[in-house]
């Protein structure tokens, strides 16, 4: 991949994202030998990768965004309830502000938190991130449509009690697009990655959250690849069964492949079993096996069950509080504890 690609700033741009003033950032520079070499010395000074200083700015507990995408190319496990209900808890129960991008042309996860008039209406004005994609394949010098102030859904959630989930709504529309966008031949992109549309859209409000959350589609076509190219890591949700864990490995050769290609790394968060039955004899051998291969990403020791009250949890009802939604006899206890493992787990792998 071309690296040109990556946002490059000076250091007025460094001070400006860590909200320091410029000497400060300089004495970093010059005592801290953790700071980012430059690409290149220009006239007008030191020129860095802008992921490399979000990374060193992380390392020094300067307030960055943690981004974390949600794959599995297995389609019905469990991402989108596990993406929903992690942003409502991180939201109600830990005090986080959260960003969800939905990227999957099913919009499951856009109906979930804001209903589907809402949905329709923000379709028909074209207020989705299928504008975003659509931008991508008009004419050279057309303008762009795509509004991101606009876009942006704030206080999303039917749950009254969740006040900090934000969202970036998809479009079933979307789903055109990304076929258009993955015929294309790649010289059309020769100044516009096609993998790169999102970061470009996004990046200046992404560390305005604690936690960004990319509800991914169950594939890792371009539209997918767009969201690990703004991921520092990412989670596998899984039903313990043989056909859903198939093509863990899959997938973890395919993102680290694309790691590489950045030049980032993109971190192996974890795997979230969802729709666990502990009667089954497959779901403790499966879990069991996955626990047993280091070469798989680790897996969280909070198993969310199937459960009735979780699967009603998908429709877009306004309740009060997070133990109306997700039921009384446990389930609210589980995501919170999911909630809580997946904030020590992104810290331990300083993602
Ligand atoms: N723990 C659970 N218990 C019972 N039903 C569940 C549970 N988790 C998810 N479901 C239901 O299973 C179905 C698939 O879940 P979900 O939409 O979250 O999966 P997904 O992986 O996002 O699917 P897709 O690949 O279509 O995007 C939904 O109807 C959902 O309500
Ligand atoms: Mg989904």
């Amino acid at each position: 991949m071309d690296q040109s690609s990556d946002e490059l700033v000076g250091l007025y741009e460094v001070a400006e994202m860590a909200r320091v003033s410029r000497t400060v950032v300089a004495n970093w520079r010059a005592r801290d030998p953790r700071f980012p070499r430059p690409i290149a010395d220009l006239r007008s000074g030191p020129v860095f990768r802008s992921t490399q200083i979000r990374r060193y700015l992380k390392r020094r507990k300067k307030h960055m965004a943690h981004v974390i995408a949600t794959i599995n190319l297995k389609g019905g496990v469990g991402k989108t309830t596990t993406t929903v209900a992690l942003a409502e808890f991180l939201s109600s129960e830990f005090g986080k502000k959260v960003l969800v991008i939905d990227l999957d042309p099913q919009t499951n996860l856009t109906t979930v938190l804001i209903g589907e008039e809402r949905w329709e209406k923000l379709n028909d004005a074209g207020y989705t991130l299928h504008t975003l994609f659509l931008d991508a394949l008009r004419a050279e010098g057309e303008p762009a449509l795509f509004d991101l102030d606009k876009t942006l859904q704030r206080g999303v959630s039917p749950v009254r009690e969740v006040r900090s989930v934000d969202l970036l709504p998809s479009s079933l529309d979307l789903i055109d697009v990304q076929d258009r966008l993955a015929s294309m031949s790649s010289g059309r992109f020769y100044s516009n990655n096609p993998t790169d549309l999102l970061w470009r859209a996004v990046k200046r409000i992404l560390d305005d959250y604690d936690y960004v959350l990319v509800d991914c589609p169950p594939n890792l076509g371009i539209v997918t690849l767009n969201g690990l190219r703004i991921a520092d890591g990412y989670i596998i949700p899984t039903i313990p069964d043989v056909l859903s864990t198939y093509g863990i490995p899959q997938i973890q050769g395919r993102v680290r492949a694309f790691a590489d290609d950045l030049q980032e790394p993109i971190a192996e968060v974890g795997i979230v079993v969802t729709k666990y039955r502990n009667q089954s004899t497959l779901h403790n051998n499966t879990i069991r096996r996955l626990r047993g291969d280091d070469k798989l990403p680790p897996v969280f020791d909070t198993l969310v069950p199937e459960a009735n009250s979780i699967a009603a949890s998908a429709e877009h009802a306004g309740t009060s509080t997070l133990r109306q939604k997700y039921g009384y006899a446990g389930q609210f206890d589980v995501f919170r504890d999911l909630a809580r493992e997946f904030i020590q787990q992104v810290d331990e792998e300083a993602v």
